[in-house]
């Protein structure tokens, strides 16, 4: 039978960690969209635009990509914030999911992205049986090379000017792990 990655991520759209709960974006977020998505330093390695006023981070939510399965919101549980996001992509033909992130700077360096990815890792490997997931990241965005480090994943190549973002062409890092990996290292 072929697998319905789409069934299965609306089976799991609400994933539980010790400090965080990832779930679906609501229009309540959008204050907090806007918040890290028009901060500079948030976008400066991601190839999204960010928002720039709330009926804009209500758009991204509504009618762009944040309500889409895989989309994760990732809210603090302490103070129900939503500080951040984990965008999930499938390839079915491939078995693979492909993932980006984003968090709010002040939040940054507290463990928060290493505990979501890990949460999600687990989703891919454990619920959608995927075979590989991977990510990139441009040079010089040190903090998540060693998110996905933490993670168990491994850097697999770095693409010299392999893509332009904003105008500028980057060095690009390339890391993955397959399902292999992930029972070895379980
Ligand atoms: C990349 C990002 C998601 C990391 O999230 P985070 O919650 O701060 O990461 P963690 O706290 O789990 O950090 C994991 C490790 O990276 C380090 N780290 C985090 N941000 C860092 C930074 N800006 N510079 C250097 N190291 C950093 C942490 O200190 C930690 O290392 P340690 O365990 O040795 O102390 C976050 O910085 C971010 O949202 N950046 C902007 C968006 C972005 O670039 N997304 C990635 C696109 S590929």
């Amino acid at each position: 039978m072929v697998k319905n990655y789409n069934e299965i991520l609306y089976d799991n759209e609400t994933l539980f960690t010790e400090r965080l709960i990832l779930r679906k974006f609501t229009k309540e977020d959008a204050p907090d969209v806007l918040e890290w998505g028009s901060n500079e330093e948030a976008l400066r390695y991601l190839s999204w635009q960010g928002v720039t006023t709330i009926d804009e981070a209500k758009a991204a939510i509504f009618d762009h990509n944040l309500s889409r399965p895989g989309i994760f919101a990732i809210e603090l549980k302490e103070t129900g914030e939503c500080i951040g996001s984990l965008d999930l992509k499938i390839e079915p033909d491939h078995d693979k999911l492909v993932f980006g992130y984003v968090l709010k700077p002040a939040y940054w360096g507290k463990g928060y992205m290493t505990e979501a990815l890990a949460a999600v890792l687990e989703l891919c490997f454990e619920k959608l049986d995927a075979n590989r997931v991977e990510a990139l990241h441009y040079a010089g965005n040190v903090g998540s090379g060693k998110v996905m480090t933490k993670c168990g994943m491994k850097l697999e190549g770095i693409a010299k000017q392999g893509l332009k973002i904003k105008g500028i062409f980057h060095d690009v890092c390339h890391y993955g792990i397959t399902k292999e990996d992930w029972l070895a290292k379980a």
